[in-house]
């Protein structure tokens, strides 16, 4: 599984290009400023519709421009190509699969799932606990088909709820939607503790791998207090959330407790170390992901040859290719990503333009 051919046009510097990636590595190698991250840019937008850096969709545009667009063809497990095709202008997207215009972005992220790892995750990672929710919800939402319905009613109910807080609605209005907000809520909490635990031996296999430590342990917290189902803790937390405006507790509070050696891996890690955190707790979902769903991912990776010393370069190196991933990675200096032969593609970009593609 893997995707095969990539096209842009009027993307940032990008006036049109068109890659044809290998299976495994991909090196995107340039100078500064040449389209490196454009171009795994462009393969988030085909796989999710939107961009993994920050910022307005308007700034995606090539100056001068009114619409951009990215074409891909994806090879399944079952080595049927996928033609998709995304399309945005600075107001709305268009999404096309195998010529057909799909009305979700749901229904192109489950053609082509992808993970990011680029210079701000380790940041993530250490500082947002929405992003430590997101990692869990990845893995449920591309193995369980029932995760993103259930999700999905858990999130309408609790603006529902918070919208009734604030109008000051009476105690029966609210009552129904803290039964369905603890109905959707222990169903979540229960898969998100699922997938903790088959996800646990995969990290500490990819930790000692990479960070040569044990001591890499994640725990979910999940949202509300020890001891109280959801129903009671909603039901307690009431009068205060009546003040506040919002719903204090449930699983859109949980959070992922990421510790190194027994302290918080904020505090503990040093920057490389928790760059390597990431890149391990990514790896051990694709693992996970391969092993559940029997299907690969794509994964993206920007810069992170700059945080990691040779050594662990080897190691994630040598770990993607027995996963048998494709990747693909930008770095200045193609030189600094030396895999065994034959199994990487080198694709050099000046400008946002193709100079070179090589095997290596
Ligand atoms: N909307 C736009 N129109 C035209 N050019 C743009 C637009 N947005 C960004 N750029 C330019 O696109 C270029 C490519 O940016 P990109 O981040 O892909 O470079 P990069 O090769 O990843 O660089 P680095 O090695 O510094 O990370 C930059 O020079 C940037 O100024
Ligand atoms: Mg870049």
């Amino acid at each position: 599984m893997s995707l095969t051919l990539l096209e842009a046009d009027n993307l940032r510097i990008v006036e049109h290009i068109t890659l044809e990636p290998g299976p495994h590595l991909n090196v995107i190698a340039g100078p500064n400023g040449s389209g490196k991250t454009t171009l795994l840019e462009a393969i988030h937008l085909l796989a999710l519709g939107r961009t993994f850096r920050s910022g307005r969709t308007a700034q995606l545009l090539r100056a001068g421009t009114d619409t951009l667009t990215v074409r891909g063809h994806w090879r399944t497990h079952a080595g049927e190509a996928v033609a998709i095709g995304i399309e945005r202008t600075a107001t709305g997207r268009r999404i096309r699969i195998n010529g057909q215009t799909a009305l979700t972005i749901g229904a192109l992220a489950h053609v082509m799932p992808v993970q990011v790892i680029g210079p701000e995750s380790r940041y993530r990672l250490t500082h947002s606990a929405r992003y430590r929710r997101g990692m869990i919800d990845w893995g449920l939402f591309h193995v369980e088909p029932q995760f993103y319905p259930l999700w999905s009613r858990y999130e309408r109910a609790l603006q529902q709820r918070n919208a009734a807080l604030r109008t000051a609605a009476g105690n029966a209005n609210l009552d129904s939607w803290d039964a369905e907000l603890a109905q959707t809520g222990e169903e979540i909490l229960s898969r998100r503790a699922d997938y903790a635990c088959r996800w646990e031996p995969r990290i500490a296999q990819y930790a000692r791998l990479l960070l040569g430590t044990d001591g890499l342990t994640v725990t979910l917290a999940r949202g509300w207090p020890v001891g109280l189902s959801l129903a009671q803790a909603l039901c307690a937390a009431r009068s205060q959330d009546r003040e506040r405006g919002h719903t204090t507790c449930g699983p859109h509070r949980s959070d992922l407790i990421v510790t190194l050696d027994e302290m918080p891996l904020r505090e503990r890690g040093s920057q490389g170390q928790q760059a390597l955190a990431v890149v391990a707790l990514r790896l051990a979902q694709i693992d996970l992901y391969l092993r559940g769903a029997g299907r690969q991912c794509v994964l993206l990776l920007d810069d992170i040859a700059g945080e990691l010393d040779a050594q662990r370069r080897q190691e994630l190196l040598a770990a993607l290719g027995s996963l048998g991933a494709q990747a693909f990675i930008t770095a200045t200096e193609a030189s600094r990503i030396v895999t065994r032969a034959g199994q990487t593609r080198v694709f050099h970009v000046e400008q946002g333009r193709l100079t070179v593609s090589e095997n290596a």
